[in-house]
């Protein structure tokens, strides 16, 4: 660890004077062992091997717990040694370049800056912006738009109407790849919209309709955490949620067995508490018990029928 650190400090330290410890810039890059903090402390990106894998991932995580990956760049392109260097390309565009110089990863978009700043703020979201000294709030890309298996306050999930571009979860394939898996969490409005889980491209549980107040299923200690909020105008239809106080933080997690997970963070403990999880109950299960059944998690058999019809 102590490594890690020197070289943070290395890193900070020789742009004390013009730039914060959160920021890449031309001139800056960003090689497999330094790391970017945000402001605040919550966030830190930089290289990382999940689990027993032996790949490097350029990735986000939470500062004080660096097991918890909110991010990742190339998911479907892991560096197989240590000489990755996420920098600033000459057209504007952040990039991750391993050995020999080959693009592994690139925030891939059109219309040159001048002088591109990447930050990662506090929030988590990595943001690519003009330059050091504008800062408008608007960005030229964000990792919020590229979401991995986790939602973080203030992501949007859902549907930029103009576009037809989706926002959505989409499971590692294990704790040891974070390449795309089996499941993926979306906001379907066709219809009445619903937050629903996917298996591929079935229907695997639905959380139910959306209502404003709070999102259908979600178990009700969620409002004492978390405010939901639903976005339908003519140009964007989206879920997202904000806690209800600073000192909250929590996430929501695909994790790969295809549950959704609504993490808080326990600071005396260093631990993250799982609130709930989704589906809820076996019940939650899309179409688990078929069509005219009930489905009661407290009886046995789980599945009943309607009154008039019999077992197929
Ligand atoms: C960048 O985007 C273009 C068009 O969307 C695509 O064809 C190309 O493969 C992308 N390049 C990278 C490095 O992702
Ligand atoms: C940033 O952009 C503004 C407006 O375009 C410009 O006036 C300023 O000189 C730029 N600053 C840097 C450091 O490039
Ligand atoms: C994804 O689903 C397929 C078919 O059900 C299964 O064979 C495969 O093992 C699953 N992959 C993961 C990572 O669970
Ligand atoms: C939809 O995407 C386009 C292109 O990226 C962007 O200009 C526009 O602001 C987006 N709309 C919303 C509502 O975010
Ligand atoms: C996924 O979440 C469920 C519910 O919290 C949990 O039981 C399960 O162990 C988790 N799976 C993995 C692989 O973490």
């Amino acid at each position: 660890m102590e490594w890690h650190l020197s070289f943070f400090l290395v890193f900070c330290f020789s742009f004390v004077f013009s730039f914060a410890c959160d920021t890449i810039t031309p001139t800056q890059s960003i090689s497999d062992g330094q790391t970017i903090v945000s402001s605040f402390q919550s966030f830190e990106l930089g290289f990382f091997s999940p689990g027993k894998s032996q790949n490097r991932y350029l990735g986000i995580w939470f500062k004080s717990s660096p097991e918890s990956v909110v991010w990742v760049a190339n998911r479907n392109n892991p560096i197989i040694d240590s000489t990755g260097v996420l920098s600033i390309s000459k057209d504007g565009n952040l990039v991750l370049l391993n050995q020999i110089q080959s693009i592994i990863w690139s925030s891939n978009i059109s219309g040159v800056a001048e002088d591109p700043v990447a930050q990662l703020l506090d929030s988590g979201n990595l943001v690519l912006r003009k330059n050091i000294s504008v800062n408008s709030g608007s960005y030229l890309w964000q990792s919020f738009d590229y979401p991995s298996d986790t939602m973080l306050a203030g992501m949007k999930l859902g549907w930029n109407l103009t576009t037809g571009q989706q926002l959505y979860l989409t499971s590692w394939k294990s704790t040891d790849d974070p390449s795309p898996g089996n499941f993926t969490y979306n906001l379907d409005i066709l219809g009445l919209p619903q937050l629903v889980i996917y298996k591929g491209s079935m229907k695997w549980s639905r959380t139910g309709p959306l209502n404003g107040i709070y999102v259908g299923a979600t178990p009700n200690v969620a409002n004492m955490v978390f405010n939901p909020i639903m976005v339908f105008n003519p140009d964007e239809m989206y879920y997202m949620y904000r806690p209800v106080s600073d000192n909250i933080v929590t996430l929501l997690k695909l994790n790969q067995s295809g549950s959704l997970e609504r993490l808080i963070w326990n600071k005396n403990t260093a631990e993250w508490k799982v609130l709930y999880s989704m589906p809820y109950d076996t019940c939650d299960i899309y179409g688990r018990c078929g069509g005219n059944a009930i489905c009661s998690v407290s009886k046995s058999p789980i599945c009943n029928c309607l009154t008039g019809f019999v077992p197929k």
